[in-house]
């Protein structure tokens, strides 16, 4: 079993810098040396840093902030990420905004069309380049992915769809009133925090399995943002929403689907090193490992 870490030092989908420093934090933190205690090959080739990709101007397109150069580094996540699954490698992508998620998703379904995805966040990312309030990208990459708004001819390189049903949602507490609709209209299945109160972590990941992958046979992609997680577990992230996943709930997503063997990628996004003291950027970085390991197979807190 190998893993490949693909660091993505980027920030263009956000509004102001500072997640683009995530993966080297967590890199330096020992990632590599952590998977490979777990049994695992690790290969990392280096940071992806995207500096050929500078944005150049051309007229606007719609509201969207750097949508050039969003859709250049996403479409070259895509590659890097399909490549590594098409070897049979396991992808670790980390970010960076959670704009990654558009390439990173995109590049899982190359590969595997039938893939489903696991979205932990407070957030729901969903918005469409119409619906958007702010214009920022990382709020955007589940419309992409799944074909909804307008067609952007920018965007073009978004060839493989995910189905509405395939998509799930874990930990969601700050929507937008155009998202609710969005997830609405589109039947897409959401449990927010309030089912996590309500029916316990547990419960929770049988539904959402049972809901995308009923035969347990599905590819799974887990795209976790950090901020899925209480402000008090992961502090340093741009946008913390109270009321967020314990520490044991977010690694029980991560246990409970690596016990099914049917992870083929992961994302762990949004991290920033840049907001909060230090005590706090190193906690929310070694969470952040946690999470990867636990999804790589770590079980420590099972007998
Ligand atoms: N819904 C808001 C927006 O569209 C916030 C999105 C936050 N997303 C994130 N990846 N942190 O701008
Ligand atoms: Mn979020
Ligand atoms: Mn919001
Ligand atoms: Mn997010």
């Amino acid at each position: 079993k190998t893993a490949a870490i693909i660091g993505c030092l980027f920030s263009g989908g956000g509004p102001r810098g500072g997640v683009e420093k995530g993966p080297v934090h967590i890199v330096e933190a020992g990632l590599e040396r952590q998977l490979t205690a777990l049994g695992w090959k690790v290969v990392f080739n280096g940071y992806h840093k995207f500096e050929d990709m500078k944005a150049e101007g051309g007229p606007p397109i719609g509201n969207l902030n750097n949508p050039r150069l969003v859709s250049r580094v996403n479409e070259s996540v895509a590659k890097t990420v399909g490549s590594h699954e098409s070897q049979g490698y396991l992808p670790i992508t980390l970010g960076g905004d959670h704009s990654l998620a558009m390439g990173s998703i995109s590049g899982t379904l190359s590969v595997h069309p039938d893939a489903c995805v696991f979205y932990i966040d407070a957030h729901a990312d969903i918005n469409t380049p119409e619906t958007s309030g702010s214009g920022n990208m990382h709020g955007m990459p589940l419309s992409f992915v799944l074909g909804l708004g307008d067609k952007i001819p920018e965007f073009a390189w978004i060839k493989s769809i995910l189905k509405a049903g395939r998509l799930v949602y874990i930990g969601l507490r700050d929507l937008d009133t155009t998202e609710k609709q969005i997830l609405h209209d589109n039947k897409i299945k959401a449990f927010s925090m309030h089912e996590v109160d309500k029916y316990g972590i547990g419960k929770v990941v049988e539904m959402a399995l049972d809901h995308v992958n009923p035969n347990r046979d599905l590819p799974i992609h887990i795209s976790f943002d950090i901020d899925a997680l209480d402000p008090s577990v992961a502090p340093a992230t741009v946008f913390p929403v109270r009321g967020g996943l314990s520490f044991r709930e977010g690694r029980y997503i991560c246990e409970a689907i690596s016990d099914t063997r049917l992870l083929v990628a992961l994302d762990v996004m949004e991290v920033n090193p840049t907001v909060g003291d230090e005590a706090g950027v190193r906690q929310t970085v070694a969470v952040a490992c946690s999470l990867v390991r636990s999804a790589l197979g770590e079980t420590l807190a099972k007998l």
